[in-house]
């Protein structure tokens, strides 16, 4: 999909939450993102780790290209890597139609943001809860999204850390409405609400939603209760 239709379209129905298939069943990949689309999941995301930059690994291109090849889904790609230039032309051409990378592995993004939209995808930047968000600041007009980590990356299932929110607020500010602004880490039917509240367009959800047996509930649920806070602070 071109990347302007696809920021348009999750412009349009934000707040939109983006599962994690970290929290997926790898084993039963196939059926798993089967049951997302069914669920009414207009977006994955996908965790990429190097064991380097953050103290796990999970999945790289091949798995990527698998997902690709069975759903039409856009992919969102989060590359938790040290060397994320030598890595995005080869994810974009595996399938990812965001890529985020981290601000603490690319002190100078500009020449980065630039090339993966050149390569034709939306261009990321992310922070860790500990990363000051004057640190994005700088580069805003090169990112089409800002993805704001509530936790340290590196593993799902942990707890939301609230500096998430205040991040949130001030890049709604400081970027403007064209900014897409994504969180992640900790995303719960407890914290979606507050995330969108503060300004978060997508809300990366992994425990959060996996741990539900039934998706599409899960799925709405957290949808509801983001859009809820959105109508209310719109009529403000
Ligand atoms: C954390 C990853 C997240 C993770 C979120 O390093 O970037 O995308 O899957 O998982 P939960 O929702 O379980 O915190
Ligand atoms: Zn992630």
């Amino acid at each position: 999909m071109d990347a302007d239709q696809l920021l348009a379209g999750l412009h349009a129905a934000a707040p939109v939450v983006a599962p994690s298939l970290l929290a997926a069943d790898f084993a039963n990949l196939e059926s798993e993102i089967r049951r997302l689309e069914e669920a009414g999941a207009r977006i994955l995301h996908l965790d990429i780790m190097d064991g380097h930059f953050v103290p796990n690994l999970s999945f790289g291109l091949p798995v990527v290209e698998a997902v690709r090849r069975v759903s039409r889904l856009p992919l969102d790609v989060h590359l938790m890597i040290s060397h994320p230039t030598q890595y995005v032309r080869r994810f974009r051409e595996a399938g990812a139609d965001l890529l985020t990378i981290h601000v603490e592995t690319a002190p100078e993004p500009i020449r980065l943001l630039q090339e993966i939209r050149r390569l034709g995808a939306c261009a990321g930047l992310t922070l860790n809860p500990p990363t000051p968000v004057q640190s994005v600041e700088p580069y805003l007009e090169f990112c089409d999204l800002v993805l704001v980590m509530s936790v340290m990356p590196g593993f799902g299932g942990q707890t939301f850390q609230p500096v998430a929110l205040e991040k949130l607020r001030r890049l709604r500010q400081t970027g403007g409405k064209r900014l897409l602004l994504s969180v992640d880490g900790g995303v719960d039917t407890g914290t979606a609400g507050p995330c969108a509240e503060a300004g978060a367009d997508l809300l990366v959800v992994g425990t959060g939603l996996f741990s539900a047996g039934d998706y599409r509930r899960r799925l709405s649920e957290l949808t509801e209760t983001s859009r809820a806070v959105r109508a209310c602070g719109s009529k403000e």
